[in-house]
């Protein structure tokens, strides 16, 4: 069975709270591919987990703490999406693991973040590594990997393809700074590149470049592998 891993950024789905309009596409796609695909869907906390972390660490609160309050703002939101397709989990996994089992029963799987110390990118790198898919799609909020912030610097110009060295070095680079912006972590680049797993950095709302990636076409996000 072949399976694909679609990281969902939280900026994709969420509004105040949540974009309703591109969640029900969303799930519609997913749920009208063909039979013999499965999917492993990763969603990011987004405007909710932004301002809960916000709030609370202007108060002191402890980094840990504000990591779990960040799992749970991904897990609402993985909630809010599963909803919306066809064959899918309701009840959230909290582990890789877990998730791996779920998708004995399910078509499709969806899931937030795990545990503290890491991003909901490093968690679909996992899965993807569990799952053993070979393509993991990163839904962002521009269209690819960009030169520079693009949302800084409007000159700045998409690359096509990178290596995966190349993509760690770029994030390492982009996590330097106070507000890290970086299109992945580095830990989820480590783990594709040591399994072998294609990166397609693509807009998260942009739903041809899914229907594209999964048929194995060529698309115009970023490739990393
Ligand atoms: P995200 O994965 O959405 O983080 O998880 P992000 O990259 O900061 O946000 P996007 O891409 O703009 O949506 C939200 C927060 O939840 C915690 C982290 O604090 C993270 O910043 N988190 C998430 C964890 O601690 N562990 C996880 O496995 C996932």
């Amino acid at each position: 069975m072949k399976v694909f891993v679609i990281s969902l950024g939280g900026s994709v789905v969420t509004e105040d709270p949540l974009d309703m309009k591109f969640i029900g596409t969303f799930g519609r796609m997913i749920s009208s591919m063909p039979k013999d695909l499965k999917f492993g869907i990763v969603i990011g906390g987004g405007k909710l987990a932004r301002s809960y972390i916000k709030a609370l660490r202007e108060s002191g609160v402890n980094e840990n703490i504000l990591d779990e309050v960040g799992i749970n703002a991904t897990r609402m939101n993985a909630l809010a999406v599963s909803t919306f397709i066809e064959d899918s989990n309701t009840k959230i996994p909290t582990t890789v693991n877990e998730a791996a089992e779920m998708m004995r029963i399910y078509r499709c799987v969806v899931m937030g973040g795990t545990e503290p110390g890491h991003t909901t990118d490093t968690v679909s790198a996992l899965l993807a590594e569990r799952t053993g898919a070979k393509v993991l799609i990163n839904g962002t909020s521009v269209t690819g990997v960009y030169e520079r912030d693009p949302r800084k610097y409007r000159n700045a110009k998409q690359i096509r393809k990178l290596s995966y060295d190349e993509a760690i070095k770029m994030s390492m680079e982009g996590s330097l700074g106070a507000g890290p912006s970086v299109f992945m972590d580095v830990t989820s680049l480590a783990i594709a590149k040591r399994s072998g797993i294609r990166i397609e950095v693509i807009h998260g709302k942009d739903l041809d470049q899914y229907r594209k990636i999964i048929a194995g076409e060529e698309h115009t996000g970023t490739s990393i592998s």
